[in-house]
């Protein structure tokens, strides 16, 4: 029986604040079980509380998301058949069952990874059809050079003959050898085969967006944090490339020149 503040409850599966539902609570417009609550302190129950607020229930949501900093060496699948499972990386208080990594990194690549249970939010997160943008950072081998913004903005015909979506991509300021790359798709070692086919070479690559989730500076690799369902529909509002600064990264980008 998880016991938590009324107003705690809903401001995190609304947009009310904390303020708006002491008032609505005092005036008799907050329904929990059936019944009238007027101090918006009250504990309830999270797991089972059923909870109304102006006439309108409030979505008990019933998923867990976490963003990881995924580091070096651990695989993005539940199974462990490959290396050590970026599961295991979960604090024992965030587990939960049914929760798996939404969307695949390489064993070797770092950064952003939604672990959830939500599988229809992942379903609609990765099917191509929403076309759900990701950042990465990259690490080359080669100085960047600007022809790949016309190259990948065509669309790329990889090694095998498999034509990449257009992609847009730009060198990191003041650094030839980082660029920022944003995908539409999720072609097995894309990024890699992408720079391949420009005879670079990916040397380290790090995940620095999912749509509009953008992983914390402040997240250590092999962190997570949880994320509210309220920001996890962020995913679907991603930022512009255009305007995502290189001075964003700059934390990022000093930890793969020195890594
Ligand atoms: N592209 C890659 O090559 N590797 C990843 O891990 C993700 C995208």
């Amino acid at each position: 029986m998880p016991q938590i503040r009324l107003d705690k409850y809903i401001s995190e599966r609304s947009d009310y604040t904390r303020s708006q539902i002491k008032n609505l609570a005092a005036k008799g417009k907050i329904i929990v079980d059936g019944i009238i609550v007027k101090k918006s302190d009250t504990k309830i129950d999270s797991d089972t509380a059923s909870v109304e607020i102006c006439g309108n229930a409030v979505s008990a949501s019933k998923f867990r998301y976490l963003l990881l900093n995924k580091p070096d060496g651990y695989v993005s699948s539940t199974e462990e058949n490959d290396g050590i499972s970026v599961m295991q990386l979960i604090p024992p208080e965030l587990r939960k069952k049914g929760m798996f990594p939404a969307g695949r990194l390489d064993k070797d690549s770092l950064g952003a990874l939604l672990i959830t249970d939500d599988g229809e939010l992942a379903h609609r997160m990765l099917s191509p059809k929403s076309h759900v943008p990701k950042i990465y950072l990259v690490k080359l081998d080669r100085s960047f050079e600007s022809k790949y913004i016309d190259i990948f903005a065509e669309g790329i015909v990889l090694s095998n003959g498999e034509k990449c979506l257009p992609a847009k991509v730009k060198a990191v300021e003041n650094c030839d050898k980082l660029a920022l790359i944003e995908l539409h798709e999720g072609k097995y070692h894309q990024v890699k085969r992408m720079f391949a086919a420009v005879e670079n070479h990916v040397e380290r690559l790090m995940r620095i967006t999912v749509g509009g989730l953008i992983l914390p500076e402040n997240l250590r690799f092999g962190e997570c944090i949880e994320l509210l369902h309220k920001d996890v529909e962020n995913l679907f509002f991603p930022p512009d490339f255009e305007d995502f600064s290189t001075d964003f990264v700059g934390y990022f980008s000093a930890f793969m020149l020195n890594n």
